[in-house]
This record gives structure tokens, C-alpha cells and sequence, in this order.
């Protein structure tokens, strides 16, 4: 599907999309609604007059074959009280118009794009996406019907550089969707990694830690994660330098990648254990940043490290009891292996601070099955040692809807991990899951600011929303995204 910015035609073909808002108990049309009203005679305002339509947020008439104009319809879509709507509107709108137009049978849809048309166009972009590569009939599965979107304005350059950017991102986050919604057999940390190298392409450097480096570096933490797995575990390194400045530190991402998280040895049970490919949704967020970073040439230099390991049982897996040397030299005993990706996270963060002296850390993890019942699926939930950094990803969260909400940590917590006969054990007690999570990946923290976004609720979602069909939502590269451009960019 390919999105257009085009000048206002008035006498489009295919679906045509007009908007109107809410004024005293009923509503009113929009400008560019109302010169089309009189080429038709009235049919959209009469259309509107008598159902239920009262221009309220996302309330939709259809009017089909209107004479006077050549388009086969207009759906009018109201857009609340305010005759102007913000850009996060605009994108929500964008979803909800593609949604009820995909299937159609149109494929050239045309939208009134006066106000906010590139964030209608991205709302449109993310929604419209589908992973649906492995159908191989038609008998399952609708295809969307729509090839073209073109966006109206007068405004023509503003908003094409909007959109070019808002492109970016989307390619980001779809690249992200598509990562986690690959089931284990398919991404698996070698196949993963060739991916990451694909992304040379756009101008970041890709390094691939192997085990033998790994083993080099005293990593005992992440590699008795993998130690059950055919699959070689990988380390991988992306770059970005997008900067201008000589020698600024650079910021980081660091993501947990369990390819597939069986519990290893301490055995998940069977009853929804497919779900658990999405296990790297922490590295796919990182990933697509990357990308999307680099789509725009972000004036930023970014350090991106990713984990990539899988988690299985078998007679060479790790053993609960297990007591592992992380890279930092501080021991752990591996009471459960299925709290495996804070071991993975331990030696990302420990090399990420020795090796690049970053400014500061973001890790994103699918962490804990204690997040969905702290806080559902709406938010994700922060832990940090910096108020700053905070409330730099809180805005930039509710800027973009990818909200998060902190949660706290401290010494009480931290003692939960203490271990009889290692510096640590890999899990607390029954209480506060996602906090003595966090706990021990603080250990691995120095004095570095750093922020840990446990995504175990909003990487997945098992409904659609405005901007994402069912399934993956790539969540956390339109967060970081906006989180570096409001706050590190030249
Ligand atoms: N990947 C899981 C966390 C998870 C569970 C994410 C459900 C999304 C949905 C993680 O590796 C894990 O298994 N965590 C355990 C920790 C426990 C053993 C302390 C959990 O949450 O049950
Ligand atoms: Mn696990
Ligand atoms: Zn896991």
C-alpha cells in the first residue's frame, strides 16, 4: 500500500473520506465536507441528518454511490467536539479509517488531509499492517483491498517531510511486529542476527558477539541460558552514529532476545507456552529503533545490544541450583530457569557500561508475567535510579501512546535476592515480581542513569487497537524514537 500527499481534488474516484464535528447536539460538516455536500446536493448532509451521527470521535456514515461526484463513496468520520484534532487524534483516525475501509473492494482511498494528513497517513500505515506471510489461500484470511492512500492538502511540503519521517518509524515498527510475530523455528538467535546485518544497508555497524568471544568475556550469565539449545547463542552490537559533535557518549538500548522462552528446565506449562516466541519483543523494540533511527538520519549516536538466546531443556540445559560467574565477576545461583532473561540482561548491561561508557541505558524486556497483573496491557511499567530519565520517557511515552508508568525499587527489594551461597539468587519471592526483576538487574548497573521497561504486557495484545491489529504491536520504537528526538538530538 502506498500513501500519497496530493493537492485537494474535489472530484476523487473510489472512497472518499470527510470529516465533521460535533457542534449543539448535533454536528457540523467540515469545509472541505461541505463543498462536497453542494456538488452532491445535499446527500451528505441528508445522510448524516437522520441515523445517529452526531460527529462524536471515530462515529462513522457511509454513503454509497452518491450522484454529483464520481467517487463510489464518502465516509464521513466524526471527529469530537473541537473542529481541530491533534496529531495522536489524526493517527487514531487513520487507524479507525482504515480499518473500516480495507475490505471495501475500493482500492484507492482519498482522505481530507487539512489538518494533521501525514499523522492520518501513519495512523493508516500501522494499522493496515498484517502478518500474514504464511497463508498461503485466501480461504482464511480477508486481503486488504486497498493499494492506494492519497492524503489532501494545500499544505503539499510540510506534510510529505512529515510523512517521509513518519515512514521511518513505521518501517521501525513493523519491522519490530514482524520479528516477534516469527514463531521460534524460523527466528532463532543465528537467523535473528543475519537480519541485524541486513540493517548495514541503512548505515549502522552490526557486530556479532559469537560464544567463543562471549567465553572470552567471563559471560556465564547469558550463556547458561542457551546452554540447552542447538542454537549458538549471539550477542549483537548495532551502531548509529548520527551525530555531528566529536565525542558525545553515546546513549543506549539494551533488549532481551529469548527466541523462544520454554522455561528450560524449569518447564513452562503447556497451556499458552506458543505465546512465548514473543520472549525478544525487548530486542525487536531495540532493533527497530535502530532502523528507524537511521531511516531518519537521527542526528543522535545510539549503541543498540541485543541478547539473542534460546531457552530449552535438554541434558546439556542449565540446572536449577546452578551457580554462574556473570562478566561482572558477581556469582548468581540459578534458582529457576525460567527467570532466564534477567541472566541474559546481566551480561548485556555489564558489557554495554565496560565497553561503550554510554551516558545512559534503556533496556526493554519482556521480564515478568507479574507486569500483566501489576498493570495489565496498557502501560508498561518503569524502573529507574534517575528522575530525569523518568519523566523524559513518561512524556514521550503519552506523546506517542505507548505509556509508562513507574513503579519503585530500593534496598527492602533488593535484599529479596540475596542468595545462601552465591552474591545472588535469579529470583525473589512470590511478592513484587516485577520489582525484584528489576532489583537484579540493577546489580548490574554502575552509577549509569538508566531506565528498565518491563514490556511483558504491551508487546502482545490478543485485541486490536487504533494503531495495531491483534497480535504484535511493536511497542517501544515509536516510544524510543520520541524519546531521542525530543531530548538527544544535535
Ligand atoms: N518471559 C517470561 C515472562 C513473561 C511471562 C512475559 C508471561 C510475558 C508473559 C520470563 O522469562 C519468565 O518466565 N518469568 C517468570 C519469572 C519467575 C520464574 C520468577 C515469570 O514471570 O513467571
Ligand atoms: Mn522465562
Ligand atoms: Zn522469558
Amino acid at each position: 500500500m502506498k500513501i500519497n500527499i496530493i493537492k485537494k481534488n474535489t472530484n476523487p474516484s473510489g472512497s472518499l473520506v470527510l470529516f465533521a464535528y460535533e457542534k449543539d447536539d448535533s454536528h457540523k460538516l467540515s469545509a472541505f465536507a461541505l463543498q462536497i455536500d453542494k456538488k452532491t446536493g445535499g446527500a451528505i448532509s441528508k445522510a448524516s441528518s437522520f441515523g445517529k451521527f452526531k460527529g462524536k470521535f471515530g462515529q462513522m456514515v457511509e454513503i454509497l454511490a452518491p450522484t454529483g461526484i464520481e467517487a463510489n463513496r464518502v465516509l464521513l468520520v466524526g471527529i469530537g467536539k473541537s473542529p481541530y484534532i491533534s496529531p495522536k487524534q489524526a493517527q487514531q483516525l487513520g487507524g479507525k479509517i482504515i480499518v473500516k475501509l480495507m475490505y471495501c473492494g475500493d482500492d484507492t482511498i482519498w482522505i481530507d488531509g487539512e489538518y494533521h494528513g501525514a499523522d492520518i497517513g501513519f495512523g493508516v500505515r500501522l494499522r493496515h499492517y498484517k502478518f500474514d506471510k504464511y497463508y498461503t489461500t485466501e480461504k482464511n484470511i480477508k486481503i486488504s483491498s486497498v493499494l492506494q492512500v492519497n492524503i489532501m492538502t494545500d499544505d503539499i511540503s510540510t506534510a510529505k517531510s512529515q510523512l517521509d519521517e513518519f515512514e521511518k518509524i513505521a518501517d521501525g515498527v513493523i519491522m519490530a511486529r514482524d520479528l516477534v510475530s516469527e514463531p521460534g523455528n524460523i527466528l532463532y538467535p543465528e537467523s535473528y542476527a543475519e537480519q541485524i546485518k541486513e540493517m548495514t544497508s541503512l548505515g549502522l555497524e552490526v557486530e556479532v558477539l559469537h560464544e567463543d568471544a562471549m567465553e572470552e568475556l567471563g559471560m556465564e550469565a547469558i550463556l547458561g541460558v542457551g546452554q540447552g539449545s542447538s542454537s549458538e547463542t549471539l550477542m549483537v552490537i548495532m551502531k548509529w552514529n548520527g551525530s555531528n559533535k566529536k565525542t558525545t557518549q553515546p546513549v543506549a538500548f539494551v533488549g532481551k532476545g529469548v527466541t523462544f522462552d520454554t522455561g528450560g528446565i524449569s518447564l513452562k506449562p503447556g497451556a499458552g507456552m506458543e505465546d512465548m516466541k514473543f520472549d525478544m519483543g525487548g530486542s525487536a523494540a531495540v532493533v527497530g529503533a535502530m532502523k528507524a533511527l537511521a531511516g531518519r538520519n537521527a542526528k543522535v549516536n545510539v549503541i543498540g545490544i541485543v541478547g539473542l538466546v534460546e531457552n530449552m531443556p535438554s541434558g546439556t540445559a542449565q540446572r536449577p541450583g546452578d551457580v554462574v560467574n556473570s562478566m561482572s565477576g558477581q556469582t548468581i545461583e540459578v534458582i529457576n530457569t525460567d527467570a532466564e532473561g534477567r541472566l541474559v540482561l546481566a551480561d548485556c548491561l555489564w558489557y554495554c557500561q565496560d565497553k561503550y561508557k554510554p551516558k545512559l541505558i534503556i533496556d526493554l524486556a519482556t521480564l515478568t508475567g507479574a507486569m500483566l497483573v501489576a498493570l495489565g496491557q496498557d502501560y508498561a511499567g518503569i524502573f529507574s535510579n534517575n528522575d530525569k530519565l523518568c519523566k523524559q520517557l513518561s512524556v514521550a511515552g503519552d506523546a506517542v501512546d505507548e505509556p509508562v508508568w513507574r513503579l519503585p525499587i530500593g534496598d527492602g527489594y533488593d535484599k529479596l535476592i540475596n542468595s545462601d551461597i552465591a552474591d545472588m539468587k535469579n529470583i525473589g519471592g512470590r511478592y513484587a515480581g516485577s520489582i525484584t526483576a528489576a532489583q537484579f538487574l540493577q546489580r548490574f548497573v554502575n552509577k549509569t542513569p538508566w531506565v528498565h521497561i518491563d514490556i511483558a504486557g504491551t508487546a502482545w495484545k490478543q485485541k486490536a487497537s487504533d494503531l495495531a491489529a491483534k497480535g504484535a504491536t511493536g511497542y517501544g520504537v515509536r516510544l524510543l524514537d520520541r524519546f531521542i528526538k525530543d531530548n538527544y538530538e544535535d
